[in-house]
């Protein structure tokens, strides 16, 4: 089945109730980092669903955590990039993401006296907590990154249209990181039921549509002149190199991260127009806990640098830490 065209996607499904609001929010940060000459990167995040039923019950959805994205975006706030971080609601998040499941209480020692309670960090807690609570506050206090978050397909693209609307002025001092895994599938708005489908009628037959490629006005109509990286996830490990080289062809961006499932967080293989270069963690570094997004940011550091030099757009990439810089 053919998918539809992506002006008719936006005809038919209706903006999110909440997207005047992000609208807002996404205009006042873009508008803020422009002025003061910053860089920004859209970082996409986690997984999109699709949903079986308008009051929804039941979605398609997939194995996207969020760590990619989450991860990426404390090395992008470290090169002193601003970020626009969205993310499928409760999918990782930068600096919480450390702190998992039983982590964050583990860390911590609760004495009660009476009415006075204390809670303090347990002392060897404190080497691990104290520098991500310092990156994170700093990020913050500087006004550095700005939270937005999807759950349905529909949502996601919505933001990512409204992202890029106010990343355009930045032209190529915008960086977009596409590593959401975005659904390649939908029902269409028409095709759900409004209730919850009734296991009385029958096993239900559930016709899939797919999903027109935003990649392509994305690209060409939306940030023309931005540094667009996109991501190409694949079980088949033949497939991995030539699907990121057809994709570059078509959609005429700057860059594929190429990654297999099963070794996603140790291995990526990242395609440009002219050069293929792998990224692989050690064993050690595996062990010793290394993100093997600080060499993948690392390289978008510098390649986006090049590219703006291209551009003849002055600002080299580079800093260790966020710092926003002075009003032009
Ligand atoms: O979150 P983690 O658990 O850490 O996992 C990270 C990841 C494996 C999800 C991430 O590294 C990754 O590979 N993300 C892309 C997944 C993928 O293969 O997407 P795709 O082949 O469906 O799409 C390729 C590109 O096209 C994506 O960058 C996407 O933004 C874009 N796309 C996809 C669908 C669509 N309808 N329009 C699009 O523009």
């Amino acid at each position: 089945m053919t998918s539809g065209s992506w002006e008719e996607f936006f005809a038919i499904h209706l903006p999110p109730p909440d997207f005047e609001d992000n609208r807002s929010l996404l205009k006042e940060f873009c508008e803020r980092h422009e002025h003061y000459g910053n860089k920004i990167v859209l970082v996409t995040s986690g997984g999109t669903t699709v949903p079986l039923e308008h009051n929804t019950v039941r979605f398609v959805d997939n194995f996207s955590a969020g760590t990619r994205g989450s991860a990426s975006t404390e090395y992008f706030l470290e090169h002193g990039y601003a970020v626009i971080f969205m993310h499928r609601q409760k999918s990782l998040e930068p600096f919480t993401r450390h702190f998992t499941g039983q982590k964050l209480l583990d860390m911590l020692d609760i004495q009660e006296r009476g009415p006075n309670t204390t809670i303090t960090v347990k002392p060897d807690s404190v080497d691990v907590l104290a520098p991500i609570l310092l990156r994170y506050k700093a990020a913050h206090a500087a006004g550095a990154i700005l939270h937005v978050s999807f759950t349905t397909v529909s949502e996601y693209f919505w933001l990512l249209r409204a992202a890029c609307e106010c990343l355009a002025n930045l032209g190529p001092r915008a960086v977009l990181y596409l590593a959401a895994a975005v659904s390649d599938f939908y029902v269409p708005k028409d095709c759900v039921p409004t209730h919850k489908i009734q296991s009385e009628s029958g096993p239900p037959i559930i016709q899939l549509h797919l999903v027109p490629k935003m990649l392509a006005p994305l690209v060409n109509l939306w940030v023309p002149t931005a540094y667009v990286v996109s991501f190409k996830l694949e079980t088949d490990e033949n497939l991995l190199v030539p699907k990121a080289r057809a994709a570059l062809e078509k959609y005429k961006h700057k860059m594929v991260v190429g990654n297999m499932l099963q070794t996603r967080h140790h291995r990526v293989i990242m395609v440009t127009p002219d050069a293929t270069q792998e990224i692989i963690l050690t064993r050690e570094e595996v062990h010793a806990g290394v993100d093997i997004e600080s060499s993948i940011v690392l390289e978008i550091v510098r390649a986006h640098a090049e590219h703006l030099r291209g551009a003849g757009a002055g600002a080299a990439a580079g800093g260790a830490d966020w710092a926003p810089r002075e009003p032009r």
